[in-house]
Formats: structure tokens, sequence, C-alpha cells
């Protein structure tokens, strides 16, 4: 409450506001939705700290957030994970340095290779076609990429989208034996510091930095995101300098007091919440006579890694039913869910559901009939297709490109990231060449209406040349 005491008691000091922002605080000019919180919309003004330099009130602020989540330093951000990914990578290498990571990792990670120029290798984590479900990242498969390459920095994401966890104590041993850092990107796990009964965080095994989005997993406000840093072996003065760099020089008050509120909702009730949201999801998945709900216990045996159970993963496919099916039979009963794709609705849990809306959940997931079951192939082929690499993404980013029909795209090279969305993971980067088999899964995708990046009206950015014989 500390962060909110000051502000508000700035709202009554500062009674003539000769500063931004230029509404002034003044009710009568903004909608009437904004009227309660307008007058905390502060600037940095005397009193009112710098996220750019914290010595007050948001320095107390990051101190217990630091506190909270048991860091060496821990910074507030107001850009997303998006901002601390950037910040991080390109804070801890140079240009022309290769750097390790997830294939399956965030749009966020990729453009720091633009930004940066760096190169980089990937961990192709094994798609699993039993389950329809990336796997953990294998540790004998980085040992081995990390031994053929002189890499400095490897990324990893913990939890996926999906839940899954990777073995961050294992991984963080095999790359620092290597000389290298780890940071790992917790945008989906910012409650684990939350729970006995969830994963626990990163950055308590061994990662260097961790980057956390507040704002999905915790009740913060959009945007609202956090940087840890938990070793000694990161260059804390080029992470300052990279995340005042990239964040915006205007931070909102709005966004930071919020990060504030989360955490006082943690302490208050969300802490206790999510132990008996836990209880109340492993108890309903035991009861459910549906054989539906993947169990914590089966994912983690199979996978020999840690599950995080807020991520509900509801699938119908071995019965015929597609993803689209279920969101659209959820959305009849009002239940929208975070993500979509061809096999999977993924519900997402937090702090701030209440068993009676969890219990409503599951009511609507049981009674879900679909009449016309899927027809035709329902193999997802699209593991099977690596794409292969023709350039950097930087190189490929600043050559000339032109648009193409997705039906003609085969063995061009991709211009651009093409990103079903979420999960904001790309199935082909710029620089890549286009196969056959990745045309069919674009087709598919969008035959099932679902939201791609890079592909607008059917069309796609490819390198001006065609370069099939390269
Ligand atoms: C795994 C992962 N990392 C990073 C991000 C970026 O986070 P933010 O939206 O907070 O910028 C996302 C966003 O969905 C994500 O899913």
């Amino acid at each position: 409450m500390d962060f909110y005491r000051e502000l508000k008691k700035k709202t009554i000091d500062d009674k003539y506001r000769f500063h931004m922002p230029g509404h002034k605080g003044k009710k009568n000019t903004v909608p009437d939705i904004f009227r309660e919180f307008v007058g905390y919309d502060f600037t940095e003004i005397d009193g009112t700290d710098n996220l750019n330099n914290p010595k007050g009130i948001i320095k107390k602020l990051q101190d217990r957030l630091s506190k909270v989540y048991g860091t060496k330093k821990s910074y507030i951000l107001v850009n997303g994970s998006t901002s601390g990914l950037q910040s991080a990578i390109l804070s801890q290498t140079k240009p022309k340095d290769k750097i390790l990571i997830q294939r399956d990792s965030h749009k966020a990670i990729y453009n720091s290779l633009i930004l940066g120029d760096i190169d980089c290798e990937f961990i192709w984590t094994e798609y699993d076609t039993s389950l329809n479900l990336k796997k953990p990242v294998d540790l004998i498969d980085l040992e081995k990429t990390l031994d053929s390459n002189d890499i400095k920095l490897v990324v990893v994401t913990y939890p996926t989208y999906y839940g899954i966890c990777s073995n961050i104590e294992e991984i963080a041993k095999i790359v620092h034996s290597r000389g290298a850092l780890l940071i790992v990107d917790e945008a989906h796990g910012g409650h684990f510091k939350f729970s006995e009964d969830l994963p626990i965080g990163a950055e308590d095994l061994g990662a260097d930095i961790v980057v956390q989005s507040l704002h999905k997993t915790l009740p913060a406000l959009t945007q609202t995101s956090a940087i840890h840093v938990c070793s000694n072996r990161v260059d804390i003065l080029s992470l300052e300098s990279f995340i005042k760099m990239i964040q915006t020089s205007s931070p909102s008050y709005l966004l930071m007091l919020s990060v504030e509120g989360a955490l006082d909702f943690m302490d208050k009730e969300g802490r206790s919440n999510l132990s008996k949201i836990l209880e109340h999801i492993r108890k309903l998945k035991n009861s459910s006579n549906k054989e539906i709900f993947l169990k914590k216990s089966y994912i983690e045996n199979k996978y020999s890694c840690k599950y995080d159970e807020t991520k509900l993963l509801i699938s119908f496919y071995d019965k015929g039913i597609k993803g689209s099916q279920i969101k659209d039979e959820l959305k009849k009963q009002g239940v929208y869910t975070e993500l979509w794709d061809l096999v999977y609705n993924v519900a997402y849990i937090t702090p701030a559901d209440s068993i009676e809306d969890i219990t409503c959940l599951f009511r609507n997931i049981e009674n879900i009939t679909v009449n016309k079951p899927l027809e035709g192939n329902r193999d997802i082929e699209f593991h099977k297709f690596k794409p292969v690499k023709k350039m950097t993404v930087r190189d490929a980013f600043y050559k000339n490109k032109i648009k193409k029909d997705v039906k003609n795209l085969e063995n061009e090279i991709s211009g651009d990231f093409i990103i079903p969305y979420p999960p904001g993971i790309p199935i082909i980067c710029p620089g890549e060449l286009i196969e056959d088999g990745h045309v069919n899964y674009i087709k598919r995708l969008i035959d099932e209406g679902i939201e791609i990046l890079g592909v607008e009206n059917d069309l796609v950015t490819v390198l001006r040349t065609r370069r099939k014989d390269d």
C-alpha cells in the first residue's frame, strides 16, 4: 500500500498541476470509466520517483518485488515481458554473438536477434504425437548443441503456454558448465512463487535472469511485467542501460500501482486462494468420468517434467472434435479460453478465479457435445517439417521483399515471421526456406480460422529473389 498511499497524498498536495499528463488529473477531461483513477496518472515530479532512476517509492516497490521472489535485484516493467526479454538478451550479448533459443520461443525473443544483430541455434523440442504436445527440452540434445557451437547465452521458456516445465535446474548446470548464461522466459509463471503445489520458479532453480508477465498470471494490469536478476553472472550495468533504452520514458503510474495491488492481493487472499484452486482442479479432474482432463501426474510421469496445472488443457481430438469446435461450444455458454489451436483449448486459471468459476468451467467442458465430428486428416504433420535456414533472421529482415499468395510459397525464402497467434510462436522465420509441408500447414490453420501474423489476405512476405538452388 506504500506506493498507493504516497500517490494518494500527492493527489491532495498537487492542487495546481502544471505538468504532464495533459489531462491534469481532472475528472471532466476523461471518459466516465477513467474518472476514479485519472488523478493517479502521474508523471515524474518531486515525490513520485522515476522508474528509469528509482530512488524513492518506485525503488521501495522494486525492493518488495525482489524480496517476494528472492532475487538479487528486480525491476518493474511497464512494456511487458517483450521489453524484458529484449533488454535481457541485448544486454548480455554483443553483435555477431550466437545464442541458443528454444524453437518454440515467443516472437519477442526472435526480434532480439534482429535488434542485436545476433545469430542463433535452436533447441528443437520434440513433438509428442500421442498427446499433440511439445515435450520439455531434451538435456542431451542441449549438451550436444552447446558443445558444437560457441554459445554465449541460452533462452528457454518455462512454463510453455501449455504448462510444460523443462528441467531448469539441470539446464542451468549444463549451461553454466559451458560458461554461458541462462535466461528464462517465465512469462507464464509469475504465480509459481505463491504455491508449493506449483513448479518451483526458475529464479530458485539456477537461472541467471528471469522475465515474468505479472499481467498474465497475477491480478496486475496488462503490460506489467518483471525482470529478475538471480545470479552474479549478469552484467547488471548493461541490463539497466537496455531496460532504460527499450522501455518508455513515460512509464504509467497506474500500471505500477497495479503491480503493488497484485502483490497486496496475493498477500491477502491470492496465495490461499491459489492453494484452494489447485486442490479443486485435482478434485474435479479425479471425479470426472469423461477422461478428458490430462492429469498432472500423467504428464509429469510421461515427460519426466513438472506441469503447471493452472493451464487447463481441453482436448476432444481423439473423439474427432477440433479445438475450434470446443471454442465455439464453450463460447455459447459465455466461456472464453485463452488459446485455441487445432487440438487444444487452454483455459487460463489464475488466483483471481473462484471455486465457483472453476466448477462452472469444468461443467461446461464436460457438457460439450458436437454433432459433426471431424472428417479427413487428423494428423498434425507440422512437426515433420523443420525449416532450412538460408540466412540469419536479421540478414533476411533487411533484404528487399515482395508479397506472394499462400498457394505459391513453396521454395521461397520467408521475409517475415509466420506466427499463429496465440501462442505467438513462429512456424517460419525470416531467412528460412518455405517448403510444401509448411504451406499445407499454413493453409490448414487458415481453413480453421486461426489468426496467423505474417499472413494478410492470404499474402505472405518473401525475399524478392527465388533462392531454390542456394
Ligand atoms: C512465452 C511468452 N513469452 C513472452 C511473451 C511476451 O509477453 P508480454 O505480452 O508481457 O510482452 C508472451 C506473450 O504472450 C509469451 O507467451
